[in-house]
């Protein structure tokens, strides 16, 4: 079965191709150096990129999946993000993958963006490696999101928990802004924290007791207030900034997720978004003995169309995949075994 798929929910331009669990194809179009002028995602310049890549990405994602003639049953189904994302920009994955399972005479399947960055766990130099095992603690930390959600099969995903205001890799873009630093601002907060050297800081744990929700605009106001007390930090200041606020992102999100993995008597943690890629995040969740921590390979982390072949095959393989295709930038609920 071949799967072509389609991912336009932000600021990457992507397509792929899975056949028989091996990938194809998965080309990624970043338009990262569009936005850095702005130090962050113009929605309006978003879609117009998107728009004026789509015809190039699907061309080179299909001549390297060796699908040189697009036509009837050249693929079994198409799939494309259908939310949460930008509004314009899913407008553009929607048309482009309508026309796409049109043109090829197979059903189009519309799904999660969330759903995908769990399931790329599952790949491992381009295959499908290891399936996922259930239940499990789905943590999800990207640029637009961080949500905690138990998963009991594919398709059965409740939100357990999710951010009240910043989802984690805002926070990290956003502190790399009151710093100074380039956009998108984790790499480069990961980078400095990773050379400090010597006392800092220390920024709050926004633990949020008694819930399982996430808050982490409160630990960005906090870095920001104590550069107003601490003007102009030179490079070794900014170091020790970024290891304190990164040390209290990851230690809230480790808390959270033991703490949920106890409560609901799960074994299993699976960790996807654009954040998971953030190596100290790594360490200090595999330094958890009791849990499996699975994460996505670091290619798989940011968004990519490869991860979203993967929720259409779950669903043709649950014989679940009859559901509504209109592009939804809230898109809330990504369950589609149960109700
Ligand atoms: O999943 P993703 O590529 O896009 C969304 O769906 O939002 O996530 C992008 C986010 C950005 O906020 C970016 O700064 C953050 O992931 N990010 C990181 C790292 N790499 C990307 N945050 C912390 N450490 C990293 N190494
Ligand atoms: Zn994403």
């Amino acid at each position: 079965m071949k799967i072509l798929a389609i991912e336009t929910t932000c600021d990457e331009t992507s397509a792929a191709v899975l056949e028989d669990g091996r990938l194809l194809s998965n080309y990624v179009h970043t338009q990262i150096p569009l936005h850095s002028a702005y130090n962050g995602v113009v929605p309006e310049l978003a879609s117009r990129a998107h728009l004026e890549k789509m015809p190039y990405v699907l061309k080179k994602a299909l001549a390297v999946a060796g699908i040189n003639e697009y036509s009837k049953n050249c693929v079994d189904a198409v799939a494309f993000s259908r939310g949460p994302g930008l509004p314009g920009s899913l407008m553009v994955g929607r048309v482009a993958s309508e026309t796409a399972a049109e043109l090829a005479g197979v059903p189009l399947i519309g799904v999660n963006h969330l759903e995908g960055h769990l399931l790329a766990c599952e790949f491992e130099n381009g295959r499908i490696a290891h399936p996922l095992q259930f239940p499990l603690i789905g943590l999800l930390v990207s640029g637009g999101h961080t949500e905690m959600w138990l998963v009991r099969d594919y398709g059965d995903y409740r939100i357990i928990g999710r951010t009240r205001d910043d989802a984690a890799g805002e926070a990290f873009d956003k502190v790399a802004k009151l710093l100074k630093l380039p956009y998108p601002g984790g790499p480069e907060v990961e980078r400095l924290a990773s050379e400090a050297a010597g006392e800092g800081p220390r920024f709050p744990r926004p633990y949020m007791k008694g819930t399982w929700e996430f808050s982490f605009s409160g630990l960005k106001t906090s870095v920001s207030y104590y550069l107003q007390k601490n003007p102009q930090p030179d490079i070794n200041e900014k170091r020790l900034i970024c290891r304190a606020f990164q040390d209290a992102v990851i230690e809230t999100l480790v808390r959270k997720v033991s703490e949920a993995a106890e409560h609901f008597g799960v074994k299993r943690v699976a960790i996807g978004g654009g954040v998971s890629a953030n190596s100290a995040l790594r360490r200090a969740f595999s330094m958890l003995k009791d849990l499996e921590i699975r994460f996505s390979e670091k290619q798989y982390c940011s968004d990519n169309a490869a991860m979203i072949t993967l929720c259409a095959l779950r669903r043709i393989q649950a014989g679940r995949w009859k559901n509504s295709i209109k592009a939804d930038p809230v898109l809330e609920n990504a369950s589609w075994r149960v109700k």
